[in-house]
């Protein structure tokens, strides 16, 4: 495994860390938690030392179950988590003042360092931001105080889905320490503004949604039939998977000796941006581990396969 500086943070990440939406169980359907502690500790014993999780993953369950596991090693285990917005609502809308409040903040950071049983949360981010909000300092000041106190270290935003311009007043204002963002061989978007940026302001980078919900995966097909209320009905819904099959199909010819798997060019894609500091695939199983941390002990992708992946740019927002 190989590792990354977290921006201003200092802190070095593996460049493969663990998205534990999915082993909140509540939108994802179907983790166990046996399997998914399986898949952390594989995860750790293979250098993997960043774990993204939040609040509103079942309720504080993924938290609960992050806090557990790290409680059981002895490596040092970078945690970040999240703030949900007040209103419940993503992406962002509303006044910053109904869904950011200053005391909210603190009683959800309160209650994640209570779930994930830890003195100090390594990194704390705001569920959604919206451009908007940047004239308000109350909740500059909320996050500010958490870490005065040092129940916080540092603090940064999860940008709106396919959003990433809305960030980039705030990435300029220097006010956070990181940034995490939806990347992957579809939308490469935040190439185009926020990852300079933020390499200008040394603000850390989350890749996520590497896999595009599973899409980029090679794994769904117009007949793959999700559990019920499992999210992804919703997001591959009407003829999507159809869409999102022939995009990936065009995707599958460029598998040679540089990616031999999809997951593989995914991972390699998003790791292929040096502004990027750790790219976060959701992880429920031991096996998905296995091969997503190998990525990066592999040989990086070519400048010339990254011009390839160019072509299979595709801007769309299927969470809408
Ligand atoms: N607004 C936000 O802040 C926000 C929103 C979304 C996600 N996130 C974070 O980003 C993380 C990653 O996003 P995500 O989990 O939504 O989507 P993702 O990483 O793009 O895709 C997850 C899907 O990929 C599958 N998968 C993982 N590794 C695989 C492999 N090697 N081979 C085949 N399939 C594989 C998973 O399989 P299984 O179904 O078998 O598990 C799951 O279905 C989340 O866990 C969360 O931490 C944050």
């Amino acid at each position: 495994m190989r590792y990354r500086r977290l921006g201003r943070t200092g802190y070095e990440v593996s460049e493969i860390g663990f998205g534990a939406w999915g082993i909140g169980k509540q939108m994802w359907v179907g983790a166990e938690d046996k399997e998914s502690l399986r898949a952390l500790h594989l995860a750790v014993d293979r250098g993997l030392n960043f774990i993204d999780t939040a609040l509103a993953y079942g309720d504080g369950y993924s938290e609960k179950l992050v806090g557990r596991f790290v409680k059981e090693r002895k490596e040092r285990i970078f945690v970040a988590t999240k703030v949900p917005p007040k209103n419940r609502i993503w992406p962002a809308r509303g006044a910053l003042s109904e869904v950011f409040p200053p005391e909210y903040i603190i009683q959800c950071a309160e209650t994640s360092l209570r779930n994930l049983g830890v003195d100090a949360i390594d990194l704390l981010q705001l569920h959604v931001w919206d451009a908007g909000w940047i004239k308000g300092e109350s909740w500059y000041d909320a996050l500010r105080k958490l870490q005065d106190e040092r129940k916080v270290s540092f603090f940064g935003i999860s940008i709106n889905d396919h959003d990433p311009g809305s960030a980039l007043e705030l990435v300029q204002s220097g006010k956070v320490d990181s940034v995490q963002v939806i990347y992957n061989i579809f939308d490469q978007s935040p190439e185009d503004q926020l990852f300079p940026l933020c390499q200008q302001k040394d603000v850390g980078v989350i890749a996520r949604v590497p896999f595009d919900e599973g899409g980029l995966t090679g794994h769904i097909t117009p007949e793959t039939k999700f559990p019920k209320k499992d999210w992804r009905n919703y997001y591959f819904k009407g003829d999507r998977k159809q869409q999102v099959f022939e995009r990936v199909e065009k995707l599958k010819g460029l598998l040679d000796g540089e990616a031999g798997t999809l997951p593989e060019l995914a991972l390699k894609f998003c790791l292929s941006h040096p502004a990027v500091s750790s790219v976060i695939p959701g992880m429920r199983t031991a096996a998905h581990v296995e091969s997503n941390v190998a990525v990066s002990d592999a040989p990086a992708l070519s400048k010339g396969m990254i011009a390839k992946l160019r072509e299979h740019r595709w801007e769309r927002n299927f969470y809408s």
